[in-house]
């Protein structure tokens, strides 16, 4: 897709942007934080420590303007064809009550079924249910994983274990002390097809038989979007939930995925969840874009990428149940807009998605955060806190905590100078972006989410790609089967031909 003059104009302000350094421009302008801050859904977002101005912010919406940014969200929101390389819609925020009436409602339906399951576990129709395994991969993983991570830490509730990788240690690692007597399996994945959910399906099915427990397979409920599939596979249609086809396995976890997440949290939870994710769609579709916090999210993404080279981006959670928001980030924003054409498969002919990594403070702090300030690779950070303190420690471990959360981005902008000894030397202006929490809760979390997928979305628009596809990942899966036939193998080039015979394999 060639640039319209509109977009390229836009592009080319964008790209020869200007900035003075940060300080300056807390100094030009004493109303800066109040500009660049957004409160919404229990949420404080600080872009002042950005390069972000006015300017910036105008051609931004210029470049949004020229590629039909509102459109586009509109399209979303109405169940219209926004995936169009596989032809569908992307009704995530229908599961959240946001979208189309008809997407809506199908939501609804489903749910109602998930909901009726979940009663009939809890009435103990399974037995007694102390644990559930949840078996699948990507998507189908790493939201309940985070919700339940991040929020079930005190539930005296069923527990919840995640098994992802064909690795039998993680299997091993996932059933280590389980009853299985009383362990429900949870299986899935949105194609019913992933060589790792189904190959894990079987060792638990295995585990559960060894265990000497009768009817193994009653034990095991599917969530797809793929029922024909779970059937096949031996699952009794009362214990298939479906999910809408039109939902993406890594916005998924709105859908029946969540019912791990209902019988770890309750069902309250997980529909305040529903209603903080609600809570973002609204501000996202209603917000005029200069206080609207993904679009201002994106705003800032984009300008790192294109404007200073910086194509990776670190996100710090200073909470330790947050410790897999960036796992769950990675997949979110890697796999959305990892894209190199543009949405009529044209070469893109700029960076699309930046690498995302983080990891958790303080701890990060005494491992990676050398490079972040002293460093030549300069990219934003994002720091992400919580006010309220909800552990049984003494409150000045979370005091401390927070303290160092903000001293990080501080230090990041001002930097601090010695003209004598360059080791020594600080050279700060390095951007940081700071989401603050009023507490850590199922709504608050439901709308931090919802507000990653909104920025991921808004950069593909701005972008003019398609955040709702992954054709990336065919090609390995392709291989990965290949590679287990003997005459495909031939095929091979000669360094992986001899990794397979020197493993044996
Ligand atoms: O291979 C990538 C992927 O398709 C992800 O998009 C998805 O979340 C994951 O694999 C699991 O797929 P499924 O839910 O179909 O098992």
């Amino acid at each position: 897709m060639t640039d319209s003059p509109e977009a390229s104009a836009a592009w080319s302000a964008i790209e020869q942007y200007e900035s003075p350094r940060i300080e300056r421009l807390f100094e030009a302008d004493p109303g800066r934080l109040k500009r660049l801050s957004v409160e919404v859904a229990g949420m404080t977002f600080d872009w002042s420590k950005t390069h972000l101005g006015p300017v910036l912010l105008k051609d931004i919406a210029g470049l949004a303007g020229a590629m039909d940014f509102e459109t586009r969200r509109r399209g979303l929101f109405a169940g219209e064809v926004v995936n169009p390389s596989e032809g569908r819609s992307a009704t995530h925020v229908a599961e959240r009550g946001q979208g189309a009436a008809h997407d809506n409602e199908l939501a609804a339906n489903f749910r109602m079924r998930m909901r009726q399951l979940i009663d009939a576990i809890e009435a103990e129709a399974f037995g007694p249910v102390e644990a559930v395994l949840h078996i699948g991969i990507g998507g189908s993983a790493l939201g309940p994983a985070l919700a339940v991570d991040a929020l079930g830490r005190d539930s005296t509730r069923v527990q919840l274990r995640t098994v992802a990788n064909i690795d039998g240690e993680a299997m091993d690692e996932a059933v280590r002390g389980l009853n299985p007597e009383t362990t429900l399996i949870v299986v899935v994945s949105k194609s019913f097809t992933t060589t790792e959910t189904l190959t894990n399906m079987d060792a638990a099915l295995e585990w559960l038989e060894g265990a000497g427990v009768e009817d193994a397979t009653g034990k095991i409920i599917a969530v797809t979007a793929n029922p024909d599939k779970a059937l096949e596979a031996g699952v009794d249609e009362t214990r298939i939930l479906p999910f809408a086809d039109s939902v993406g396995g890594r916005y998924s976890l709105w859908s029946a995925v969540g019912v791990s997440i209902a019988l770890a949290l309750g069902w309250d939870a997980y529909e305040a969840m529903l209603e903080g994710a609600a809570e973002m769609d609204r501000h996202f579709r209603l917000a005029p874009l200069g206080e609207n916090a993904p679009f201002v999210a994106a705003a800032s993404d984009l300008f790192y990428v294109h404007n200073r080279g910086s194509e990776a981006r670190a996100v710090f959670a200073y909470d330790e149940r947050l410790r897999l928001l960036v796992p769950y980030l990675q997949q979110l924003i890697m796999e959305s807009n990892g894209k190199s054409v543009t949405l009529d498969g044209q070469p893109l002919g700029r960076p699309s998605a930046p690498v995302i990594w983080g990891g958790v403070g303080t701890d990060a702090q005494h491992a990676v955060f050398q490079l972040l300030h002293q460093g030549s690779l300069v990219m934003p950070i994002e720091f992400v806190a919580v006010i309220e303190n909800e552990d049984s420690q003494d409150p000045r471990q979370h005091r401390q905590l927070l303290l160092n959360a903000f001293a990080q981005g501080a230090a990041l902008m001002t930097g601090r100078e010695n003209k004598e000894d360059a080791a020594r030397h600080y050279p700060g202006d390095r951007p940081s972006v700071t989401i603050l929490l009023e507490r850590l809760d199922a709504r608050t979390l439901g709308a931090l989410i919802a507000f990653y997928e909104h920025r991921t979305f808004t950069e593909a628009a701005l972008l003019g790609i398609n955040p709702f596809d992954q054709f990336g990942v065919e090609l390995g899966k392709d291989m990965a089967r290949a590679i287990d036939d003997p005459e495909a193998r031939a095929g091979f080039d000669p360094s992986t031909r001899a990794l397979i015979e020197k493993a044996g394999l």
